[in-house]
């Protein structure tokens, strides 16, 4: 079985990465690396920085994966965007209840930046977006993060109240995982 590290110290991107992968035979690790964040507007060049960052200071096995996310919401003109750690830390999704509050329009898309590499190669990226809308009131126990109060195109529930295999039908983090999983198995 291939093992590829994860680079994440977040228990749910984990699972749901470990959950899409392991039917395709490989074997996902974490592994507890933080690395600077860039301050840029764009995701690539977050998880860029990352990687190459890792790459260079920290010793790999075989491959490694990051990932960056972040919730855009068209009515905060697409903020928090790359900000949504922080956001999440300070006020967390009821901060986006309230700021969306009498407001019509709620629709938002998170999107996920996934970088790979391989010991002595070039990274590689791989990007995945879900369109969606926020709900009005928190709902769901499942996930993490701004999962109870994002329902994705074409469902009725919000994340937080999918199971793992559900969320990854809809989710950003898993259709860029899926194009990675294809790249790999082409190789
Ligand atoms: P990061 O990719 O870990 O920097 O995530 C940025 C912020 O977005 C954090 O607060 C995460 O909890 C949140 N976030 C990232 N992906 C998801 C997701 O799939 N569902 C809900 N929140 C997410």
């Amino acid at each position: 079985m291939k093992k590829i590290q994860f680079g994440t110290s977040n228990p749910g991107k984990l699972l749901e990465t470990q959950k899409l992968f392991a039917p395709l035979g490989f074997e996902i690790e974490q592994v507890h690396i933080s690395y600077p964040e860039l301050q840029s507007s764009d995701l690539e060049e977050v998880a860029s920085f990352g990687i190459n960052w890792i790459m260079k200071e920290k010793k790999i096995e075989e491959a490694v994966i990051i990932e960056d996310a972040g919730l855009f919401v068209s009515a905060l003109n697409n903020y928090p965007g790359v900000f949504s750690k922080h956001f999440f830390v300070t006020i967390g999704f009821d901060g986006i209840l309230r700021l969306l509050k009498g407001k019509e329009d709620r629709s938002a898309y998170f999107e996920s930046c996934v970088a790979y590499c391989e010991k002595g190669s070039e990274p590689l990226f791989f990007k995945g977006r879900v369109d969606g809308t926020i709900a009005i009131m928190p709902r769901g126990h499942h996930g993490f993060g701004y999962d109870p109060i994002f329902i994705p195109k074409g469902a009725e529930k919000t994340f937080a109240e999918m199971e793992i295999e559900e969320k990854n039908k809809h989710s950003h983090r898993a259709i860029a995982l899926r194009q990675l999983a294809e790249f790999l198995s082409n190789k």
